[in-house]
């Protein structure tokens, strides 16, 4: 099923070809074409810190500061994983996975080395600052990320007719309300050439294309407002907040209030219909249906980081007279992992397996094998739900004789961004308390017993 797209290029190629693009444009501006140095230097002399925007640019830089992209550089996880994939692969990862997560970096001509970034020039700390955006090249090769910047100072967005201002230049480019700036770093091959992770893909074989709901559409809403403090009211003024299902693990600006984002965002992302008997009856096997069906989001879900994210049914069944659980799936044990084969408690034969447990994630498989790092996967299983299609899960509960009633079922489904046996695996089980689990849907009824 999953396409092989050979990878062209290493990074080498990527700073080559960055490179010339920048010559490219450069040219367009002045005669020389400067040395592989010289853009560098260039680079160097017309990047811009997201700081120099706040003063006419408070709203945008406000939500920036809050969104996953400017977390993206502060991010431990990504931090750990970076290491760990350099360390494994002898160092073949090499600038692989900053060229989207810090793409300034790169093209600065810094690099990462195993465990340091505090030599690193500021602006790499902004991660997917306002300059990767709104300077891009945009391209639309997956993995990409930031292939070059205009050395310039012009800033590219969706309006028209832009005031001017003595700061920079502005032009207008209409790719900026279409996904396609989106792409090149929400499309992804592991360096082997595997793509795994296509968010854009999914939404390209989607109907959404069709119907112009654009990532925009659903991530970057608009309100009237003020562009910048100089600037005419305009109708649109887009949301740089840009939530998904991911939060912030360590201290950082407007972590509450993306909590409640996320929250809000995945209580709106799929439906779910509950099929039961209208009564229990004893001595027979209970029967439940649950349908999940994506009618609502642009892509599979969950979708991009499939690996890390969890996305599962707790089902409760009590019989209220005794107070007996007659079923529960989706729990956790003592360290807060699902009862799968990835809990110790299971593991060590301290707890049971929960064999009705379906976890919606992306298994990384190589030689047929899960593997715990999805950069050096060949293969995946994977169990998301694209785009207007339904997933059925089915409970079987044993009922026996006993049983009085009437009985309480809960269903919920949740979701959190990290399992924390990821984070033990890396070296990060202290932030484990900082991860939250939310309900995206709910279902309760009660029911009697024949
Ligand atoms: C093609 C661009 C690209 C490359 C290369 C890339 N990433 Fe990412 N990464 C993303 C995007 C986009 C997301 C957000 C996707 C989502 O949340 O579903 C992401 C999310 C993540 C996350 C989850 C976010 C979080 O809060 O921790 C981690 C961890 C991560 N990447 C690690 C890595 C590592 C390690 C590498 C190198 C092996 C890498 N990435 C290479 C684009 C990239
Ligand atoms: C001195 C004030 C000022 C500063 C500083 C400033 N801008 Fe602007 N910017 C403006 C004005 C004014 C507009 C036009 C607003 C309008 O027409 O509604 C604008 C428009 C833009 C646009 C839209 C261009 C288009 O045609 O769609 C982008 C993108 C932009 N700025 C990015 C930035 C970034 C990034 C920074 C920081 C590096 C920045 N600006 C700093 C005043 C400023
Ligand atoms: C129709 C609305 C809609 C559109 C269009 C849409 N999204 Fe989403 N997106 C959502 C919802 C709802 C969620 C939360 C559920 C989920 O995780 O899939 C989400 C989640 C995400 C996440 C986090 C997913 C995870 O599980 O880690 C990323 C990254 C993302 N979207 C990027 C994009 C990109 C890039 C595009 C365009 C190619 C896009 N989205 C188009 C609604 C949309
Ligand atoms: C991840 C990419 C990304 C980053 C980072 C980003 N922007 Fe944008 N920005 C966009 C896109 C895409 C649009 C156009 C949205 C649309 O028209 O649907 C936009 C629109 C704008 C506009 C035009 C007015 C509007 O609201 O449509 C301004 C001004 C702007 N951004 C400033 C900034 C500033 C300042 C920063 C940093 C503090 C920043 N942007 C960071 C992608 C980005
Ligand atoms: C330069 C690369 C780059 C570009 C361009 C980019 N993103 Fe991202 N995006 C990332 C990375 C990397 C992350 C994850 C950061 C982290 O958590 O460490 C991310 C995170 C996100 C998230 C949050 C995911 C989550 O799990 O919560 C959303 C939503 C998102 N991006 C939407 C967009 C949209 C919409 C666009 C286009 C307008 C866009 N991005 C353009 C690299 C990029």
């Amino acid at each position: 099923m999953q396409n092989k797209i050979l990878y062209l290029f290493g990074l080498p190629g990527i700073l080559i070809l960055g490179l010339l693009l920048a010559q490219c444009d450069h040219q367009m501006t002045a005669p020389s074409s400067p040395s592989f140095q010289d853009s560098i230097a260039l680079y160097r002399r017309t990047l811009l810190s997201a700081e120099q925007c706040k003063e006419c640019h408070p709203k945008h830089y406000r939500e920036w500061q809050t969104s996953m992209h400017a977390y993206a550089f502060v991010d431990p996880v990504f931090f750990a994983l970076d290491s760990i994939g350099r360390q494994r692969s002898s160092g073949l990862l090499d600038q692989f996975c900053i060229q989207c997560h810090s793409p300034l970096l790169p093209l600065l001509g810094e690099k990462m080395a195993v465990g340091g970034k505090a030599m690193l020039p500021p602006i790499a700390h902004e991660g997917i600052t306002c300059d990767a955006c709104h300077k891009m090249v945009i391209d639309a090769t997956p993995s990409r990320g930031v292939i070059a910047l205009y050395a310039d100072s012009v800033y590219r967005g969706p309006i028209p007719d832009p005031v001017p201002n003595d700061f920079h230049q502005s032009r207008y480019d209409e790719r900026y309300n279409q996904s396609i700036v989106c792409k090149s770093c929400h499309d992804f091959h592991t360096p082997a050439g595997f793509f795994i992770e296509r968010t854009f893909t999914e939404w390209q074989n989607s109907v959404y294309p069709g119907r112009n709901i654009q990532c925009q559409t659903c991530h970057m809403k608009s309100s009237p407002g003020k562009v910048a403090v100089s600037g005419p009211e305009r109708e649109r003024v887009h949301s740089h907040i840009m939530e998904g299902v991911d939060i912030p693990l360590v201290d950082f600006p407007g972590r509450d209030e993306m909590i409640q984002r996320v929250s809000y965002l995945l209580q709106y992302a799929l439906k779910m219909s509950v099929f039961t008997p209208e009564s229990i009856r004893r001595d027979t096997v209970f029967p439940v249906r649950v349908e999940l069906s994506n009618t609502i989001t642009g892509h599979n879900i969950p979708t991009g980081s499939i690996f890390e994210r969890q996305m599962w049914l707790e089902c409760l069944l009590i019989d209220q007279a005794t107070g007996d659980t007659l079923l529960l799936s989706g729990d956790m044990d003592p360290n807060g992992d699902l009862r799968d084969q990835h809990s110790e408690y299971v593991q060590q034969g301290l707890l049971p397996l929960d064999s009705q447990l379906i976890v919606f994630r992306g298994v990384p498989l190589r030689n047929g094998k899960e593997i715990p790092f999805f950069w050096e996967a060949d293969a995946i299983y994977d169990r998301t739900i694209p785009p207007f299609e339904t997933r059925m899960i089915h409970f079987r509960i044993p009922i026996a004789s006993t049983v009085q009633g009437p009985c309480k079922l809960r269903i919920r489904l949740l979701f959190r961004s990290f399992p924390p046996y990821l984070l033990r695996k890396i070296g990060l089980e202290s932030l484990i308390p900082k991860l939250v689990t939310f309900e995206m849907e709910r279902f309760e009824t009660t029911l009697p017993v024949e």
